[in-house]
């Protein structure tokens, strides 16, 4: 059975003393009420915040992630982050291609591939993001676009360095909107994209395969989202800001 993962994207939110606040309350939640069998936690704080997270954290029950890496591994960067100093502080795993990333930070494909690379490099997971923005949906084009960002970006990857990989569909329509996909329009793309990775890989990494679903992704509708039998799990922004909603949200299998 494919691993389910529920992973908070707290975006740039809180000051390092509010976000060791919120993983300490989240630990505290976890003990009490740990996670179903087989999901797994993440949350992904600002840079600043990591090593004192780190702290805080059990690594069993919560996983370390980052929201952005470097595309080099080290040198006269200035301002960036390389995924060595990530891994130096606990980081386990690195969001890649967020579309904010994307829209407001000019990253392209061959970026992202880049630093997909260096990831894997240094043992960590990826969590690469694709999805479509409203025009291309209502284009019908939703489809092209997704398989474009992953064949640009992902599907270089040999099958062992491939199944360090998770993914996330994240309908840029959907994000911070308020406005999420209907558990049909997650599935659809979901089973594409699976459809597309056992074309790639073959059927047995495409069933290993966590696609999480992200997008205005609340306690409310995870429930609905995540039974459908594609979606293994969310990447939560706003509402991973709640330790009770979040973990509500980790609950929702
Ligand atoms: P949202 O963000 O849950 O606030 O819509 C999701 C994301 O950007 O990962």
């Amino acid at each position: 059975m494919r691993k389910r993962i529920v992973a908070g994207n707290w975006k740039m939110n809180t000051d390092v003393a509010a976000g060791v606040k919120l993983a300490i309350e989240l630990m505290q939640l976890l003990i009490e009420k740990p996670a179903p069998e087989n999901v797994g936690v993440a949350i992904a704080p600002p840079f600043t915040h990591l090593s004192e997270v780190n702290k805080v954290i059990d690594p069993a029950k919560i996983c370390l992630a980052a929201q952005n890496c470097a595309s080099e591994s080290n040198g006269a960067y200035t301002g960036e982050v390389a995924v060595g100093m990530l891994r130096s502080v606990g980081v386990m795993a690195i969001i890649i291609g967020h579309s904010e990333r994307r829209a407001y930070f000019k990253e392209d494909h061959a970026t992202l591939a880049k630093k997909v690379d260096l990831t894997i490099k240094n043992q960590l997971r990826p969590i690469f993001c694709c999805g479509e923005v409203l025009d291309e949906r209502n284009a019908g084009i939703q489809n092209n676009i997704v398989e474009n960002q992953l064949m640009e970006s992902l599907f270089h990857l040999n099958n062992e360095d491939f199944l360090r990989v998770s993914i996330a569909y994240e309908p840029v329509w959907a994000i911070g909107t308020g406005v999420v996909a209907t558990p049909d329009q997650a599935q659809e793309m979901h089973k594409f994209i699976r459809s597309l990775v056992a074309a790639r890989y073959g059927a047995e990494i495409a069933e290993q395969l966590t696609i999480l679903y992200g997008g205005s992704c609340k306690s409310s509708n995870a429930v609905e989202i995540f039974s459908k039998p594609d979606v293994d799990g969310g990447l939560i922004g706003g509402a991973a800001l709640d330790a009770a909603e979040f973990h509500r949200i980790v609950q929702s299998f």
